[in-house]
């Protein structure tokens, strides 16, 4: 049995504790949040005990194995911090910190002080994109060349609107777009040039959009959108390679398509996916506590997490200078406030 804390008790402290709950051997065991009135209703929701902060949960708990941290990004690394110290295992919501500075920081701490992180990556855990990169790795469509990806909807609201502050959420180049950075990179290896644009500092309302092409050192090309401009949320995605094509529109009821070229003349073959059995969270927290007790390495690691910083860090560069961004250590900026 593994018991976990939560810590934050917003949107993704709620999708947490509604996982643990479900998961058999996972006990949680308390809810912390500085507003205390949101830590209690969501305690009372889940069967839990509700703390005003990690101290005083520490003091009340017998046993905590494993915290999660569901709180606005740039309080990432005090929480983890104090975790480590404990030697608790960490599971961290995305992006794993607002500067590479702090995500370097926080890997090596937990390497040193013997604790597990995961970084809560999950689009690795939808089934239609780790169908499509089956797909891909079976050669069906054959050597990928172009990519698309699409994310987004509407501004997203949270405690003291967080996300409107630039410096505090990275806007949603490092919050949102960050999810198809490293589902890509998973697909396709590691980047080596980064050019965006995006609507930052064009538009004064809560609306933001961006647009970053990245170029493989595979030789593969994505254009990846991000939108915090439109109504509802939807994602999408189309791989083209020399022999076919995969699409996927969330918005369509059999979302993932995948059709191969005929030999000899035009058509296809479409293969549709049923709609999710199981919620991507609840796959992800599974395999991590999975990963917890039995010391398998996880699906995704936390030097990918920080990889994925590294690619939004890189297009937020380039949506600042106007100029492609090569991606190598010492080029990337750390922080762009
Ligand atoms: N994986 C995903 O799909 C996904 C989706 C949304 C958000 N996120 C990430 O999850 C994290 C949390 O985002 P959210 O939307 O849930 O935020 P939120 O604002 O909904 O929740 C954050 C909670 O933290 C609490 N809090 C703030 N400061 C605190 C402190 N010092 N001590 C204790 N509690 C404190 C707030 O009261 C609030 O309840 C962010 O890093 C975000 O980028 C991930």
């Amino acid at each position: 049995m593994i018991n976990t804390l939560v810590i934050g008790a917003g949107t993704m402290g709620s999708v947490h504790a509604d996982a643990y709950q479900k998961l058999e051997n996972v006990n949680l065991v308390g809810i912390v949040d500085a507003d205390f009135a949101r830590a209690s209703t969501l305690a009372e929701k889940a069967g839990t005990k509700a703390f005003h902060s990690y101290e005083e949960a520490v003091a009340g708990l017998d046993v905590i194995d494993a915290v999660s941290i569901c709180l606005p990004t740039p309080l990432h690394k005090e929480f983890l911090i104090k975790a480590a110290d404990d030697g608790k295992h960490v599971i961290c919501e995305k992006p794993l910190a607002r500067t590479l500075t702090d995500a370097r920081e926080m890997i090596s701490y937990c390497q040193e002080k013997r604790v597990k992180l995961f970084v809560g990556h999950v689009v690795r855990f939808f089934p239609e994109y780790v169908k499509a990169k089956k797909l891909v790795d079976a050669d069906k469509i054959g050597s990928p060349a172009v990519v698309r990806t699409s994310r987004g909807g509407a501004f997203p609201n949270a405690s003291n609107d967080w996300y409107a502050d630039f410096q505090t959420s990275g806007g949603l180049v490092l919050d949102l777009i960050i999810h198809d950075f490293d589902y890509l990179r998973w697909c396709f290896g590691d980047v080596e040039r980064v050019y965006a644009k995006s609507s930052k500092g064009r538009v004064t309302e809560k609306t933001e959009y961006a647009l970053v092409t990245l170029r493989f050192k595979s030789g593969v090309i994505a254009h990846v959108e991000g939108t915090w401009a439109h109504q509802s949320f939807a994602t999408k995605f189309e791989f083209a390679g020399k022999e076919g094509i995969i699409e996927y529109d969330s918005a369509k009821i059999s979302p993932v398509v995948s059709s191969r070229k005929q030999s000899g003349g035009a058509g296809g073959v479409a293969v549709p996916e049923s709609p999710l059995k199981e919620s991507p969270y609840l796959t992800e927290l599974k395999h991590f506590i999975y990963c917890i007790q039995t010391d398998e390495k996880p699906i995704v690691s936390a030097e990918d997490a920080y990889k994925a910083m590294e690619i939004s860090m890189a297009a937020l560069e380039s949506i600042e200078t106007g100029k492609p961004v090569v991606l190598n250590d010492k080029k990337v900026k750390e922080a762009i406030q």
